[in-house]
């Protein structure tokens, strides 16, 4: 957690809850220590469903399908969602929680490694979320800005790494040190950009936002 934690859990306890399927799911998967997007991150990404109402969504990292499918709970019907997870111990459990989701018409789990399908993708979307290797963020950005249509949303979780990366690189732990490199990287990247408007927030792990021009 990047903020106040009472601070968190106060606003946190304002909000309304998820569907019963999806509060499930996310105990499921918080005992099995599997990472899923967190509360407050949540209520930010259901709001930039709401407001933005993509048509099309890329998820980077599904792991065991927890935010694809509340992508698809809280997007239009017509939205489509493809997910990219390359990990073999959670590609079962995704596809069986999207299959009893019932969301299997909306979601589209890819089950090969980012770096290998991400240049093969040709397709444009409105709303690319960036969740899978942290290393890899800068290679992510690089192949969003190409996927991305013009005034669609790239978001990227985990940006703040738990307030390390403030820290110089000698602060954090050796084998942490490429993470910290690219992430710092990336959010420069993504801040600096003449064609996006972006915002880097510390919600949940940090999260950056940010609209492409139309
Ligand atoms: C933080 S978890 C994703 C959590 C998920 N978005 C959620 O909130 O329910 C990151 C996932 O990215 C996957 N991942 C990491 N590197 C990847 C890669 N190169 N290609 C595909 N998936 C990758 C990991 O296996 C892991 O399951």
């Amino acid at each position: 957690m990047v903020g106040n934690e009472r601070l968190t859990g106060f606003v946190n306890s304002l909000y309304k809850g998820n569907t019963p399927f999806l509060e499930a799911l996310e105990r499921e998967a918080r005992e099995d220590d599997i990472p899923v997007i967190r509360k407050d991150t949540q209520a930010f990404l259901r709001f930039l469903l709401k407001e933005h109402d993509p048509g099309s969504i890329l998820e980077i990292g599904a792991a065991v399908g927890f935010s694809a499918i509340f992508m698809a709970e809280y997007s239009s019907p017509e939205c489509r969602i493809r997910t990219i997870e390359n990990y073999e111990k959670r590609i079962a459990p995704a596809r069986q929680n999207i299959e009893r989701s019932g969301y299997s018409h909306k979601i589209r789990l890819i089950c090969k490694d980012a770096a290998e399908i991400l240049p093969a993708l040709q397709e444009g979307f409105d709303m690319i979320f960036i969740d899978a290797a942290k290393a890899q963020y800068p290679f992510y950005l690089k192949e969003a800005d190409r996927l991305i249509n013009p005034g669609g949303l790239i978001i990227a979780d985990n940006c703040l790494q738990e307030g390390d990366i403030l820290e110089s690189k000698f602060a954090v732990e050796r084998r942490n040190r490429t993470i910290h490199k690219r992430m710092r990287e990336f959010l420069k990247e993504i801040t600096a950009s003449e064609r996006y408007t972006a915002a880097v927030l510390p919600i949940g792990d940090g999260i950056a936002v940010a609209v492409k021009d139309k």
